[in-house]
C-alpha cells in the first residue's frame, strides 16, 4: 500500500515533525530569549555580504563533514535502516502487502551483525553483547534422545560447573510412540454441562481427531529465558513432533487420500501412529464455518445468551449477567478468535494446517466455548463487498481457501471511515505517514466494529496468518485466561512492565517481591484504577458513576491483594506492558485527538498485536474512538485505553526462547534496561536502537531465530546462522533435514515442547522459488 520510497521519507517526517513541536514551544516563550542568538550570529559576521557568504558556506561545509564523520551518523543510518525494516516487516504482517517469502532473508538485513563473531570489532563499531554469546544446541536434537522429563538436563541455563548434557548418550536405539493429547477439561464430569461431541462432518461420522505428543522431553533442549510454562499451567512434561501436532490435520499424506502432502518430503520414521485410531482424515471437502455453527448449535444449552447486538457505546460495558441459579449448572461465556486476514496473503498448505488445527481444538474441541473467525481486509475501497454477494464470493474464491470461506468477515478502510466519521485533529506524530483510517494505524478499528456486531462474545482473541503455537491451541489459550483471571491487580502494571527471567528473578514470588520493591524506590506510585492526567475525559459509564474496578476492591487500599482475583482480565499481551513515554518506540506519539497544549497523555504498549481483549474494553476503545475522537498507533491503544479506564490489563509470561547461551544478568540487563528496571521508558529494549537483541529470539517481529527453527522442526534444512556472519538468516552451514534426520548415527527428528513462534513467513522450501 505504501512503497517503500515513503518509508524512508516517514523517518525525516518523524524528525522533522519533533524539530516543529520543539519550535512552537519555543514559540511560546517570551520573544527576547528566542530571538537573542540570532541578533548574536549577526554581529559575529559582521554587515559585509561577502565575508558573510564565505563564513556561512565554510561553516555549513564543516559542519556537513562533522556530521558525516560522527560515529553517531552511523547509527543514525542504521536506526534509518531499522525503520525500514521494521517497516517492511510489519506492513506484511499487517496487510500492507502480501508476505514476501524472502523477508526473513531480505527484508529484515540484521545491520548491526555484520561484525564476524570470531574477530575483533573494528574500532569504534558497535558490537552487541549477544554476538559473543555462543548458539544453543539442544532445540536441534530429535526423539531419539528423548528422556523423561525428570531426567532432563538443559544446556541453558547452567550454572558453571553443573554437568553439560552433551555429548548425549542415546537411550533409544528405536523410537518412542506418541499419544493422544487432551488439554479440554474432563466435560464429563459434573462441573459441565454434558458436551456434545462435535463431528467434522454433517452426517457425524467423523469425530475430531486428537493431536499427539510424546511424554518427555529431548535431553538438553534449552529453558525459555523469559517466561515460564509451569507458571501458566502449561504442561512442560511433554513435548510435539510435526506428525503428532499436524498429522491429524493432514500433515503427511498425499492430496489423493485428502491430506495436504507437505510432510511426505521429510523423514517421516514412525508417523503412522498418529493416523492409528482415525484413519487418514479426507479434508477434501471440509467445510469449518459449517462445522463450527452445527457445533455451538449442538451445545447452545452451556452458553450465556447474548445480550442485544451493542451498537452504540452507551450499552452496557458490563460483563454478561452469568447464571447462579444453584440446581443449574453455571452457563459460561463464548469467546472468539479473530485471525487478521488480508487479500493477497499467499495461501501455503502449512498455513491451511495451522488453522485447521486452530479451529479443531478451539472451537470443535471445546463444544463451541471458542468460535474463530477470519477478518478479511478488501484493500480495494471500490469494491461492491456489502452490495453485491457475488462480489463478496469473487473476493472469498480469490483469496481464501473453500474450506474457511464460512468464518470469513470482510471489511474495507472506506467502511471505517463510514463507521466512525467526523474530524480527528491532528497527531502528536504520525511516523508512517499513514492515514488515521488506515489498517497501519488503526488495526483496531475493525476488531472494535467486529465486537459491537458480535455481543455473543465476552472475549477476543486478536491473531495473525504468522503466528504458530507448537502444541494444543486450546491449552494455550485456556491456561493465560485462567492465570490472568487469578492475577491481582495490586502492582500488576508494574510486574506487566518487564521480562520475568526466571534464571536471574527466581520464583514468581521473588520476582513479584522484587518488582514491589522497585516500584517503591523508583518513587513512582503503583497504578491503580484509572488514570488521572490533565485532560482525561471520562467515557459515558464513568459519567454516570459507575467503575471498572471490581466491586469487593477498596478504591482507597491499594495493597489490596485480594483485588481483581477472579476477575476476568480485560486485556492478556505477550509482551510486557511498557510506558511508551521517553522509550525510543518509533510510534510513541503516534496519538490522535488529545488536546495538543497539554502534556501527552500517559501511555502503555505491548508489541505484537496478538492479544485478548474483552467486549468492555472494546467498548470503552470504540466509544473513545467515536465519540471523543482519539485514538493511537495500533499497538498502543488497547493497552491505553485500559490505564486510562482502570482495566485489568496483564502481561502473560510465556515462554520465550532466546538461540544462544546469553548470561542471565545479560538477559535482564538487555530486556528489561528501561527506566526502573522496566521494559519501559529510556533503554526500553524496543528502542529501535536496542532492537537488535530480538533477533535470537522466539518470538519478536523481527525475529531471524523463530523461522529458522520453525523450518528445522517442520523437517526443512535451513542455514544455522553461525559462522563469519554470526547472527545472520541464509548463512552458515546447511543444517537438519530429511538426509540429517535419516543417518543411523543421528537423533531423528525434533521434538520441542510448546512455545509460540512469530514471525513465520514461509515454511515449505519451495515458497523460496
Ligand atoms: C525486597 O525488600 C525486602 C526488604 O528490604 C527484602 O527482604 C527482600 O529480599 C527484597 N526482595 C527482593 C526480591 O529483592
Ligand atoms: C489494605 O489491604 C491490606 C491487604 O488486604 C490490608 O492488610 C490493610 O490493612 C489495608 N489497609 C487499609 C488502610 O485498609
Amino acid at each position: 500500500m505504501e512503497p517503500p520510497s515513503s518509508l524512508t521519507r516517514s523517518k525525516s517526517d518523524d524528525s522533522f515533525l519533533s524539530i516543529l513541536s520543539a519550535r512552537e514551544e519555543k514559540s511560546l516563550l517570551p520573544a527576547p530569549v528566542h530571538q537573542k542568538p540570532k541578533i548574536r550570529v549577526r554581529t559575529l559576521l559582521s554587515h559585509c555580504l561577502y565575508r558573510r557568504v564565505i563564513l556561512w558556506s565554510a561553516g555549513i561545509i564543516f559542519l556537513l563533514y562533522l556530521a558525516l564523520s560522527s560515529p553517531g551518523a552511523q547509527q543514525r543510518r542504521q536506526r534509518l535502516l531499522d525503520l525500514v525494516d521494521f517497516r517492511n516487516d510489519d506492513a506484511s504482517s499487517t496487510g500492507n502487502k502480501a508476505a514476501v517469502p524472502t523477508a526473513d532473508d531480505e527484508g529484515v538485513v540484521f545491520v548491526v551483525s555484520m561484525g564476524d563473531t570470531q574477530q575483533a570489532p573494528v574500532q569504534g563499531e558497535y558490537m552487541p553483547t549477544w554476538l559473543r554469546f555462543r548458539h544453543l544446541d539442544g532445540f536441534f536434537n530429535g526423539l531419539k534422545a528423548l528422556v523423561p522429563a525428570s531426567e532432563h538436563v538443559p544446556e541453558f541455563p547452567r550454572t558453571s560447573g553443573e554437568p553439560s548434557p552433551f555429548p548425549l548418550t542415546l537411550s533409544y536405539t528405536g523410537l518412542p510412540t506418541p499419544t493422544p493429547y487432551v488439554s479440554q477439561p474432563d466435560y464429563q464430569s459434573p462441573e459441565y454441562h454434558a458436551v456434545e461431541k462435535c463431528y467434522l462432518d454433517t452426517a457425524g461420522k467423523i469425530p475430531v481427531p486428537d493431536l499427539y505428543a510424546y511424554n518427555g522431553v529431548v535431553q538438553g533442549q534449552p529453558e525459555p529465558a523469559m517466561g515460564s510454562r509451569n507458571l501458566l499451567g502449561l504442561r512442560d512434561d511433554v513435548c510435539f513432533d510435526r506428525f503428532g501436532r499436524y498429522g491429524p490435520y493432514g500433515l503427511g499424506y498425499s492430496f489423493e487420500e485428502g491430506g495436504a502432502f507437505v510432510g511426505t518430503d521429510t523423514e517421516q520414521d514412525g508417523s503412522s501412529t498418529v493416523w492409528e485410531k482415525t484413519g487418514k482424515i479426507n479434508y477434501e471437502n471440509m467445510d469449518w464455518g459449517d462445522a463450527q455453527t452445527r457445533c455451538y448449535e449442538s451445545n447452545k444449552k452451556r452458553f450465556v445468551e447474548p445480550a442485544a447486538p451493542t451498537r452504540t457505546a452507551a450499552a452496557s460495558s458490563k460483563p454478561h449477567q452469568r447464571s447462579f441459579v444453584s440446581h443449574e449448572r453455571q452457563k459460561i461465556p463464548r469467546k472468539a478468535v479473530v485471525i487478521r486476514a488480508y487479500v493477497g496473503f499467499q495461501w501455503t498448505q502449512h498455513t491451511i494446517l495451522n488453522f485447521r488445527a486452530l479451529i479443531s481444538e478451539l472451537s470443535l474441541k471445546s463444544g463451541g466455548e471458542y468460535a474463530v473467525h477470519f477478518l478479511l481486509h478488501v484493500r480495494n475501497n471500490n469494491e461492491a463487498i456489502w452490495a453485491d454477494p457475488m462480489t463478496a464470493q469473487r473476493i472469498l474464491d480469490e483469496n481464501i481457501p473453500k474450506e474457511f470461506h464460512g468464518l470469513c468477515t470482510l471489511w474495507s478502510e472506506a467502511q471505517m471511515r463510514l463507521y466512525y466519521p467526523g474530524r480527528f485533529g491532528v497527531s502528536y506524530q504520525n511516523p508512517s505517514g499513514g492515514d488515521i483510517h488506515g489498517v497501519y494505524r488503526s488495526a483496531h478499528f475493525p476488531l472494535q466494529h467486529f465486537a459491537m456486531q458480535h455481543p455473543e462474545y465476552d472475549h477476543f482473541w486478536n491473531w495473525e496468518l504468522d503466528m504458530r503455537w507448537l502444541g494444543d491451541y486450546y491449552e494455550l489459550f485456556d491456561r493465560l485466561g485462567a492465570w490472568a483471571r487469578e492475577q491481582s491487580r495490586n502492582e500488576l502494571w508494574e510486574r506487566s512492565a518487564k521480562y520475568y527471567i526466571p534464571s536471574y528473578h527466581g520464583s514468581w514470588e521473588d520476582f513479584t517481591s522484587l518488582v514491589h520493591n522497585e516500584t517503591l524506590d523508583s518513587g513512582r506510585e503503583a497504578i491503580f484504577g484509572p488514570a488521572q492526567f490533565p485532560g482525561r475525559q471520562s467515557v459515558r459509564s464513568e459519567l454516570r458513576g459507575e467503575s471498572f474496578m471490581p466491586s469487593n476492591c477498596d478504591p482507597n487500599n491499594k495493597s489490596d491483594a485480594g483485588c481483581g482475583v477472579g476477575e476476568e482480565a480485560d486485556l492478556i499481551t505477550l509482551n510486557p506492558l511498557f510506558d511508551t513515554e521517553n522509550s525510543g518506540w518509533v510510534f510513541a506519539a503516534d496519538v490522535t485527538g488529545y488536546k495538543r497544549s497539554l502534556p501527552l497523555p500517559p501511555r502503555r504498549c505491548s508489541i505484537i498485536t496478538a492479544s485478548r481483549l474483552s467486549r468492555r474494553l472494546l467498548t470503552v476503545m470504540h466509544e473513545e474512538t467515536w465519540r471523543l475522537k482519539h485514538t493511537m498507533f495500533a499497538e498502543m491503544y488497547p493497552a491505553t485505553m485500559a490505564l486510562h479506564h482502570g482495566l485489568k490489563a496483564v502481561y502473560a509470561p510465556h515462554p520465550v526462547y532466546l538461540d544462544r547461551e546469553w548470561e542471565v544478568e545479560e538477559i535482564d540487563r538487555a530486556f528489561n534496561g528501561g527506566r526502573d528496571h522496566t521494559a519501559g521508558g529510556h533503554g526500553s529494549p524496543y528502542d529501535l536502537n536496542n532492537e537488535h537483541n530480538h533477533k535470537g529470539s522466539s518470538w519478536y517481529y523481527n525475529s531471524e531465530f523463530a523461522g529458522l527453527l520453525w523450518r528445522r522442526w517442520l523437517g526443512y534444512a535451513q542455514y544455522d546462522g553461525r559462522g563469519r556472519n554470526g547472527g545472520r538468516l541464509g548463512e552458515g552451514q546447511v543444517r537438519g533435514g530429511k538426509e540429517e534426520e535419516e543417518r543411523g548415527d543421528g537423533t531423528g527428528r525434533l521434538c520441542l515442547r510448546s512455545m509460540l513462534v512469530h514471525p513465520i513467513k514461509w515454511e515449505h522450501p519451495s515458497e523460496l522459488d
